[in-house]
């Protein structure tokens, strides 16, 4: 694992490759105007993100985390700035991203399989392709055996992991995951990192992903940013060079794991970084 600060990157040793950018934010700033006031959630927002890679997105409430999402997905447009998604301008609701959120927006009435499907209804996919593909991503999360369980039949983890599939199923080339484990139990979220960092390494997906949790961000991604107090900037940048597939004890107990770590913590402002 390597911290690569910024100084580093100014003196061209590290240069990133900017070969295969998917994504590019460029000096973004979103200010909402509302009757009663007028906030600006982001500012000066840079961030250029490769094909394939993971990056960990950590920062205070409130910072605007969800609002940078929102801004790639083409929910929110920048108010200064531009957003570039594989080469084209962001300015309305993208189809080429997929979207987890915190709760997982299960329609209790349909099963397993219908709720991912609902994504293919919703963009006009032909049926049969679709459920080919339902049937890869049901295996691998492992939820093979629950295609026909209705969401009240499944605990919470699985819920969260058939909203990944629901993401997935249209192939999007970008995953965004806004704090999709915080509402679970600290196991169960244990079990879920380990399964989306398989995901990651098995699909090659590119996914930007909020997280409170310090060890969370670090044991999943390729790249940690860690986000200021409102108005929300980028502050700080690691680069973790850890490989692609990495089990999850041995990552934890890693040293260099817990530098990162204390770093983020630090900048985030306390001992244990808000988890
Ligand atoms: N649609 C909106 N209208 C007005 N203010 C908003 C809206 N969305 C977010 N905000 C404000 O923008 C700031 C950033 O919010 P958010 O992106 O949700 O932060 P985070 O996800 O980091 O907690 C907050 O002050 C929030 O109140
Ligand atoms: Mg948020």
């Amino acid at each position: 694992m390597t911290l690569i600060t910024d100084e580093r990157k100014a003196e061209g040793t590290m240069a990133p490759d900017r070969s295969d950018t998917l994504l590019d934010v460029a000096d973004v700033g979103i200010r909402f105007e509302t009757k009663r006031r007028s906030v600006q959630a982001l500012e000066h927002v840079d961030l250029t993100v490769q094909r394939g890679e993971f990056i960990s997105i950590v920062g205070p409430s409130g910072c605007g985390k969800s609002t940078l999402l929102r801004a790639v997905a083409g929910l929110t447009l920048p108010t200064s700035g531009r957003i570039e998604l594989r080469g084209s301008e962001v300015t309305a609701p993208r189809k080429d991203v997929g979207f987890v959120f915190q709760r997982p927006a299960l329609l209790p009435w349909r099963d397993v399989r219908r709720n991912i499907m609902l994504q293919a209804e919703m963009r006009g996919i032909d049926k049969r392709a679709a459920n080919a593909r339902c049937d890869e991503l049901l295996e691998l999360t492992s939820l093979t055996d629950f295609a026909k369980a209705l969401p009240h039949e499944l605990s919470g983890g699985m819920q969260q992991r058939v909203s990944l599939c629901r993401a997935l199923l249209h192939d999007p080339d970008v995953l965004l995951m806004d704090e999709p484990f915080g509402a679970l139990d600290a196991l169960t979220r244990e079990h879920l990192n380990v399964e989306l960092q398989r995901v990651w390494a098995q699909t090659n997906k590119t996914i930007l992903l909020v997280t409170h949790s310090v060890p969370e961000a670090v044991y999943l991604a390729s790249r940690v940013v860690v986000m200021g107090p409102r108005p929300g900037r980028i502050i700080e940048e690691f680069d973790i060079d850890l490989p692609h597939e990495r089990e999850y004890e041995p990552t934890l107990e890693d040293q260099r794991f817990h530098a990162v770590a204390g770093r983020v913590r630090e900048l985030l402002g306390s001992p244990m970084g808000g988890d």
